[in-house]
Protein backbone atom coordinates (compact mmCIF):
# COMPACT_ATOMS: atom_id res chain seq x y z
CA UNK A 1 0.00 0.00 0.00
CA UNK A 2 1.95 3.27 -1.09
CA UNK A 3 -1.41 5.25 -1.13
CA UNK A 4 -1.27 5.68 2.43
CA UNK A 5 2.63 5.80 3.24
CA UNK A 6 3.05 9.51 3.51
CA UNK A 7 1.05 10.68 6.35
CA UNK A 8 -0.10 14.81 6.92
CA UNK A 9 -0.37 15.77 10.15
CA UNK A 10 -3.31 18.31 10.91
CA UNK A 11 -5.05 20.09 13.54
CA UNK A 12 -8.92 20.65 13.52
CA UNK A 13 -11.31 22.15 15.96
CA UNK A 14 -14.49 20.74 16.24
CA UNK A 15 -17.64 20.83 18.49
CA UNK A 16 -17.20 18.97 21.81
CA UNK A 17 -20.34 16.90 21.45
CA UNK A 18 -19.60 15.98 17.41
CA UNK A 19 -16.46 15.05 18.74
CA UNK A 20 -18.25 13.23 22.12
CA UNK A 21 -20.12 11.00 19.02
CA UNK A 22 -17.86 10.30 17.09
CA UNK A 23 -15.55 8.73 19.86
CA UNK A 24 -18.20 6.75 21.52
CA UNK A 25 -18.78 5.44 17.58
CA UNK A 26 -15.06 4.68 17.47
CA UNK A 27 -15.24 2.74 21.20
CA UNK A 28 -18.30 0.66 20.15
CA UNK A 29 -16.48 -0.17 16.89
CA UNK A 30 -12.87 -0.80 18.49
CA UNK A 31 -11.19 1.50 16.99
CA UNK A 32 -7.00 1.55 18.31
CA UNK A 33 -6.92 5.09 17.69
CA UNK A 34 -8.89 8.40 16.75
CA UNK A 35 -6.57 8.96 14.09
CA UNK A 36 -7.40 5.76 12.58
CA UNK A 37 -11.39 6.82 13.04
CA UNK A 38 -10.87 9.82 11.46
CA UNK A 39 -9.01 8.25 8.17
CA UNK A 40 -11.56 5.49 7.69
CA UNK A 41 -14.32 8.75 8.37
CA UNK A 42 -12.08 10.74 5.54
CA UNK A 43 -12.20 7.77 3.26
CA UNK A 44 -15.77 7.22 3.91
CA UNK A 45 -16.61 10.62 2.74
CA UNK A 46 -14.12 10.24 -0.07
CA UNK A 47 -16.12 8.01 -1.36
CA UNK A 48 -19.25 8.92 -1.27
CA UNK A 49 -18.44 11.61 -2.99
CA UNK A 50 -16.99 9.47 -5.65
CA UNK A 51 -20.03 8.03 -6.12
CA UNK A 52 -22.13 11.27 -6.15
CA UNK A 53 -20.36 12.08 -9.14
CA UNK A 54 -21.59 9.23 -11.06
CA UNK A 55 -25.18 10.14 -10.61
CA UNK A 56 -25.49 10.60 -14.38
CA UNK A 57 -28.51 10.59 -16.93
CA UNK A 58 -31.87 10.52 -16.29
CA UNK A 59 -32.68 9.26 -12.62
CA UNK A 60 -35.00 8.88 -10.06
CA UNK A 61 -34.38 8.62 -6.65
CA UNK A 62 -34.37 10.12 -2.80
CA UNK A 63 -32.64 12.66 -1.04
CA UNK A 64 -33.00 12.04 2.82
CA UNK A 65 -32.25 15.15 5.21
CA UNK A 66 -32.17 15.41 8.64
CA UNK A 67 -31.77 19.22 9.65
CA UNK A 68 -32.01 21.85 12.97
CA UNK A 69 -35.51 23.06 13.15
CA UNK A 70 -33.75 25.73 15.40
CA UNK A 71 -31.40 27.41 13.15
CA UNK A 72 -32.43 30.25 12.15
CA UNK A 73 -33.25 30.98 8.58
CA UNK A 74 -32.95 27.84 7.49
CA UNK A 75 -36.32 26.56 6.45
CA UNK A 76 -37.04 29.61 4.65
CA UNK A 77 -33.81 28.61 2.68
CA UNK A 78 -34.91 24.68 2.32
CA UNK A 79 -38.09 26.12 0.87
CA UNK A 80 -36.42 28.21 -1.45
CA UNK A 81 -33.86 25.80 -2.57
CA UNK A 82 -36.70 23.49 -3.48
CA UNK A 83 -38.33 25.91 -5.32
CA UNK A 84 -35.52 26.64 -7.74
CA UNK A 85 -35.57 23.30 -8.44
CA UNK A 86 -39.60 22.50 -8.84
CA UNK A 87 -39.06 21.11 -12.07
CA UNK A 88 -36.97 17.69 -11.24
CA UNK A 89 -38.97 17.75 -7.18
CA UNK A 90 -41.56 15.49 -7.34
CA UNK A 91 -43.00 15.33 -3.43
CA UNK A 92 -41.27 15.87 -0.54
CA UNK A 93 -42.17 14.38 2.93
CA UNK A 94 -41.38 16.39 6.30
CA UNK A 95 -41.20 14.65 9.67
CA UNK A 96 -41.00 17.05 12.87
CA UNK A 97 -39.03 14.06 14.77
CA UNK A 98 -38.32 16.43 17.91
CA UNK A 99 -39.09 19.66 19.48
CA UNK A 100 -35.93 20.92 16.98
CA UNK A 101 -34.81 18.19 14.46
CA UNK A 102 -36.72 17.53 11.31
CA UNK A 103 -36.32 14.80 8.78
CA UNK A 104 -37.73 15.23 4.70
CA UNK A 105 -37.62 13.07 2.17
CA UNK A 106 -37.68 14.77 -1.56
CA UNK A 107 -38.71 12.39 -4.58
CA UNK A 108 -37.05 13.47 -7.34
CA UNK A 109 -36.98 12.71 -10.90
CA UNK A 110 -34.55 14.19 -13.74
CA UNK A 111 -31.15 14.78 -15.11
CA UNK A 112 -28.68 13.50 -12.50
CA UNK A 113 -26.45 16.33 -12.45
CA UNK A 114 -29.18 18.76 -11.36
CA UNK A 115 -30.08 16.16 -8.76
CA UNK A 116 -26.68 16.36 -7.58
CA UNK A 117 -26.38 19.83 -7.48
CA UNK A 118 -29.93 20.08 -5.29
CA UNK A 119 -28.20 17.45 -2.82
CA UNK A 120 -25.03 19.93 -2.91
CA UNK A 121 -27.12 23.08 -2.02
CA UNK A 122 -29.19 21.29 0.97
CA UNK A 123 -25.54 19.89 2.52
CA UNK A 124 -24.20 23.40 2.37
CA UNK A 125 -26.06 24.98 4.63
CA UNK A 126 -25.63 25.16 8.35
CA UNK A 127 -27.74 23.51 10.15
CA UNK A 128 -28.38 20.59 7.82
CA UNK A 129 -27.05 17.43 10.02
CA UNK A 130 -26.94 14.92 7.06
CA UNK A 131 -27.60 14.65 3.48
CA UNK A 132 -27.94 11.16 1.54
CA UNK A 133 -28.90 11.10 -1.87
CA UNK A 134 -30.16 7.81 -3.15
CA UNK A 135 -30.60 7.07 -6.97
CA UNK A 136 -31.45 4.51 -9.94
CA UNK A 137 -31.12 4.96 -13.41
CA UNK A 138 -34.45 5.24 -15.54
CA UNK A 139 -32.74 4.20 -18.47
CA UNK A 140 -32.59 0.43 -18.68
NI1 LIG B 1 -40.15 19.86 11.28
Amino acid sequence: MTMDDDLSRIGISLPKNLLDQFDKILNYRGYSSRSEGIRDAIRTYNTYYKWMSDVKGEREGVITMVYDHDQRGLLVTITDIQHGFNEIIKASLHSHVTDNRCLEVILVHGDGAQIKTLAEKLMAQKGVESVKLTTISVED
